[in-house]
C-alpha cells in the first residue's frame, strides 16, 4: 500500500466546493492514498508547513470574498510576518469554483494560488478554475440556441454552384455520382471501387486531386442520436462564447441530423481530453471511476489498452458509457469531437479522354481488431455504400493540384511505377498523355492476381495495341514466390536504361506500399549499375541528380 497522503481543504459557502473535495478525496482513496478531507477553517493552519500535499478547492463568494469557513486561515496566509519560503516543502493545487456571470470570477482561487506561489510551495497545476455557467467543467466554445420551427429555407440543401469560379472547400460542387463499381471480385478479399463524378457545370478544367467530406453512417447518426438524446430533427444556430467563430462550413441555421452526419467526427479513437471532458457531466459512480481512469497520467496505459490498441471509436466509447452520454450537454459537442477532415483521391482519368466527368479508385478500408465489429475507413466505406441506382446521389467537391509533374515534351519518354491503387494518377497521366499524341509510356503495374486486381486490363490492353504505352505487370501471389513491380524493374534495366540515358525519360512511383519506394529506387540504382557500369555512389548520385531536375519523383501515401 502506498503511504502518500493527500490533504483536501475545502472553503464551501453553499456545499459545493465540500460536496467537490469530498469527490476528489474518494478518487484519491481508491488509488490507495490516505486521506483527508477539512473544512479550512477547523484545519490548524500552523500544521501546514509540515505537509506534503494540499490540494485546496475554494469558492469565490459573489462580491470576490472569501465563504464564511475559510475566513480564518485566510486572514492567517495574508499575514505580513509570515517568511518568504515558509511553505517550500508543501506540493499544492488550488480548484477555484466560481460563477463568471460575476467581476471577480474566482478571485479567491487565483489570490491563493498567488499567495502560496509568494510562499515558496510548489504548484502542481495551473490554477484550476471551474464555472457554474458551465456546470463547473471548461466552458464549452459554443452555446447553441434551438430554433421553435424547421427554417423555411434549406440552406443545408446543395447551394446552386457559383459557375465563375472553381469550387473551394467552402463553395464545393455538388458533383452527382455516375456510377460506383466494384472492381475486384466478390471472392477478393480487397473491396476496390471505381467511381465517377459528373462535374458538368462545375468550371473545373484541370486538377490531380479530389477533394471531399465523408459523412457519417446513417445508422451511426441513429445510435448517437439516442445515446445523447437529440432530436435529429431539430435546427439550432451557434453563439461562440470566446473569439472562436462558427466553423464557415456548418451552415446556420443547421439541423441536429447534419452536424452529426456530416461535421462531428464520432467514429475517430477519441483522445484522452474527450474522456476529460466526458468526466464534468458523469454522474454515474462506475462510469465516473474509470473516466478519471482513462482521464489520468496513471490512467493512460488503460486508455491505450481501451481505445488505441482496438481502434474504438468515440461512438463506441460513448456507448460503453451511457449514462454519461445522456447527460452530455449538447454545447459541448463541438469540443468533444473533432470535426470531420476532407479527405484527398488521385483523379484517376483525364478530362481529355472523358469530359465533364473525374474518376477516382478507392480501396475500401476494413480491418479486424481485437473488437467485434470490423474496423472500417470512414470516407472509403461511405463512397462504397453510394448507390445511384437508388436515386441521384451528390458528392460535394474541389480539387487540387497534385505533387507530380509531367513532361510537355511530346518525345519525352515517362516511366511510371504505381502497384495497386498507386496505378490512379498514372492512369489520369496516361489517358491525357494519349489524347496529345505524347506515345512514350511506361507501366509498371503491381497487384496480387492477375484474375483478382489487374484493374483497367481491357483499357491497357486497348492503349498497349494502339501503341500508347507498354505495360509490365507484376503478380505477387500467382506463383510460389513473389513477384514485385522491383523485381520487374530490375529484368527491364535495359528498356530503362535506354530511355533516362539517352531520352531523358521522367521516373515516377506512386502507391502506399512502406517499403515499395525505397526498394524501387534500390532496384533503379542496380539498373544504373549495371547497364550504366557505375559505381553504387554514382549510382546514388545519379538518382540524386535526377530527382533535383524533378526528373525522378514519388507520391506515397499510408
Ligand atoms: P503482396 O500483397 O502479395 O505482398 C499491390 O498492393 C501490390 O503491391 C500487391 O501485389 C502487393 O503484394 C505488392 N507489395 C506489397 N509490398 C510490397 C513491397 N514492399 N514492394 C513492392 N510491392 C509490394
Amino acid at each position: 500500500m502506498s503511504t502518500h497522503a493527500l490533504l483536501v481543504l475545502y472553503g464551501s459557502q453553499t456545499g459545493t466546493a465540500q460536496d467537490t473535495a469530498e469527490r476528489i478525496g474518494r478518487q484519491a482513496q481508491r488509488r490507495w492514498m490516505r486521506v483527508r478531507v477539512e473544512a479550512l477553517d477547523s484545519y490548524n493552519v500552523a500544521n501546514l508547513i509540515s505537509e506534503s500535499l494540499v490540494v485546496f478547492v475554494c469558492a469565490t463568494t459573489g462580491q470576490g470574498d472569501p465563504p464564511d469557513n475559510m475566513m480564518k486561515f485566510w486572514r492567517f496566509l495574508f499575514r505580513k510576518s509570515l517568511p518568504a519560503d515558509s511553505l517550500c516543502r508543501l506540493d499544492s493545487a488550488v480548484l477555484g469554483l466560481g460563477d463568471s456571470s460575476y467581476p471577480k470570477f474566482n478571485f479567491v482561487a487565483k489570490k491563493l494560488h498567488k499567495r502560496l506561489l509568494l510562499l515558496g510551495a510548489n504548484m502542481l497545476l495551473p490554477v484550476g478554475l471551474a464555472d457554474d455557467q458551465h456546470d463547473l467543467g471548461l466552458p464549452p466554445r459554443y452555446v447553441f440556441h434551438f430554433l421553435d420551427e424547421v427554417p423555411d429555407k434549406q440552406i443545408e440543401h446543395l447551394q446552386t454552384p457559383d459557375n465563375k469560379a472553381p469550387p473551394t472547400p467552402l463553395q464545393p460542387f455538388p458533383a452527382g455520382v455516375v456510377f460506383n463499381q466494384r472492381v475486384t471480385p466478390p471472392s477478393h478479399f480487397q473491396d476496390v471501387r471505381h467511381i465517377e463524378f459528373d462535374i458538368t457545370g462545375s468550371n473545373i478544367h484541370a486538377g490531380d486531386v479530389v477533394m471531399m467530406r465523408p459523412c457519417n453512417a446513417a445508422e451511426d447518426v441513429e445510435q448517437f442520436c439516442q445515446l445523447l438524446k437529440l432530436g435529429p430533427e431539430r435546427y439550432f444556430t451557434l453563439t461562440p462564447t470566446d473569439s472562436s467563430t462558427v466553423p464557415a462550413h456548418l451552415p446556420q441555421p443547421c439541423s441536429v441530423r447534419f452536424l452529426v452526419e456530416q461535421f462531428l467526427d464520432i467514429s475517430a479513437v477519441p483522445r484522452r481530453s474527450f474522456f476529460e471532458v466526458l468526466t464534468t457531466f458523469a454522474t454515474n459512480e462506475l462510469e465516473l471511476d474509470k473516466l478519471l481512469e482513462f482521464s489520468s497520467a496513471q490512467g493512460q496505459d488503460a486508455l491505450h489498452s481501451y481505445c488505441n490498441r482496438p481502434r474504438r471509436t468515440a461512438l463506441e466509447v460513448l456507448a460503453d458509457f451511457p449514462h454519461t452520454a445522456a447527460e452530455l450537454s449538447i454545447d459541448c459537442l463541438l469540443d468533444l469531437f473533432p470535426d470531420i477532415q476532407p479527405r484527398s483521391f488521385s483523379i484517376a482519368s483525364s478530362l481529355l479522354q472523358h469530359p465533364n466527368r473525374i474518376q477516382i479508385l478507392v480501396a475500401v478500408v476494413k480491418y479486424k481488431s481485437m473488437l467485434f465489429k470490423p474496423r472500417k475507413g470512414l470516407c472509403s466505406s461511405w463512397l462504397a455504400s453510394l448507390d445511384p441506382s437508388k436515386g441521384d446521389v451528390y458528392v460535394p467537391l474541389w480539387v487540387k493540384e497534385g505533387s507530380l509533374i509531367f513532361p510537355q515534351d511530346p518525345d519525352t519518354p515517362v516511366i511510371m511505377v504505381g502497384p495497386g491503387t498507386g496505378v490512379a494518377p498514372f492512369r489520369s497521366a496516361i489517358q491525357e498523355r494519349a489524347a496529345q499524341g505524347k506515345m512514350a509510356n511506361v507501366l509498371f503495374f503491381g497487384c496480387r492476381s492477375e484474375s483478382k486486381d489487374l484493374y483497367f486490363r481491357s483499357e491497357w490492353e486497348e492503349k498497349v495495341q494502339a501503341g500508347q504505352m507498354i505495360l509490365v505487370t507484376a503478380f505477387s501471389r500467382d506463383q510460389e514466390e513473389k513477384i514485385y513491380v522491383q523485381h520487374r524493374v530490375k529484368e527491364q534495366s535495359k528498356l530503362l536504361w535506354d530511355l533516362m540515358a539517352k531520352k531523358n525519360a521522367f521516373f515516377y512511383i506512386a502507391g502506399n506500399a512502406k517499403q515499395m519506394p525505397a526498394s524501387v529506387c534500390d532496384a533503379l540504382k542496380e539498373v544504373f549499375q549495371k547497364e550504366g557500369g557505375m559505381s553504387e555512389n554514382q549510382a546514388q548520385e545519379m538518382l540524386d541528380a535526377m530527382e533535383k531536375a524533378k526528373r525522378f519523383q514519388s507520391e506515397t501515401w499510408s
